[in-house]
């Protein structure tokens, strides 16, 4: 009997394994379409991928949930990089970054002010689509949020990069980040915008 259990149990386990495991992996991988897929018309399409991949499974094929997403996720970076910008402007010292650099700072940290606020008014709209009101709503939501990238983008333009060595590196890095998450956001408005009203009617 022993000598059997030796070879049945290990049987069973593989059994197992090879039924279990295939729609395990077809199941993330289902998911993953779906985010590669809403993806596909963003420009930044890694960082796309990387951080709406927590949506994938709930936003599925949906155009409104995908742009809702872009938003969220763009809305709270700019927030942690707005908030990183305020106390770098505080900071007696203004984190040792001089000159036209340090204006950059102060400037941005207005700019970031905007930034917010067309964030979360496109939001707001966002999760009230409506089918009779959707043109107009998706037209203000596509000026609101190209208004946040042109915002972003006189931020970073502030930056004298040479001037400002590895201080203000990655500051620019961080800015950036945001206006590609804006860009990417804006490509999933507009993949909305093209599928029109009737694709609020699945949920
Ligand atoms: C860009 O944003 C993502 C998401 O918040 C973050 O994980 C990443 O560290 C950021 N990269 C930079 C360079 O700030």
């Amino acid at each position: 009997m022993a000598k059997y259990n030796s070879i049945i149990l290990p049987t069973l386990l593989a059994v197992w394994l090879i039924t279990f495991l295939p729609s395990r992996a077809s199941r993330n991988q289902n998911g993953d379409s779906y985010v590669r897929d809403a993806c596909s018309v963003t420009r930044y399409r890694d960082l796309c991928i990387r951080s709406l991949s927590p949506f994938s499974n709930t936003a599925k094929h949906n155009p409104s949930r995908w742009a809702r997403a872009g938003v969220s996720v763009a809305l709270a970076e700019a927030k942690r990089v707005a908030r990183y910008l305020a106390t770098l402007k505080r900071n007696k010292d203004g984190g040792r970054i001089r000159g036209r650099n340090r204006i950059a700072v102060s400037d941005c940290v207005e700019c970031f002010e905007d930034t917010l606020d067309n964030l979360h008014r496109s939001l707001y709209v966002l999760r009230k689509l409506s089918v009779r009101e959707f043109g107009s709503q998706v037209d203000d939501v596509v000026t609101w949020v190209s208004a946040a990238l042109t915002d972003e983008d006189t931020c970073l333009d502030g930056f004298d990069e040479e001037k400002g060595g590895k201080r203000v590196k990655p500051l620019i890095n961080r800015v950036s980040n945001v206006t590609y998450m804006t860009s990417n956001a804006l490509a999933l408005i507009n993949k909305l915008a093209t599928a029109g009203p009737e694709c609020l009617k699945n949920g």
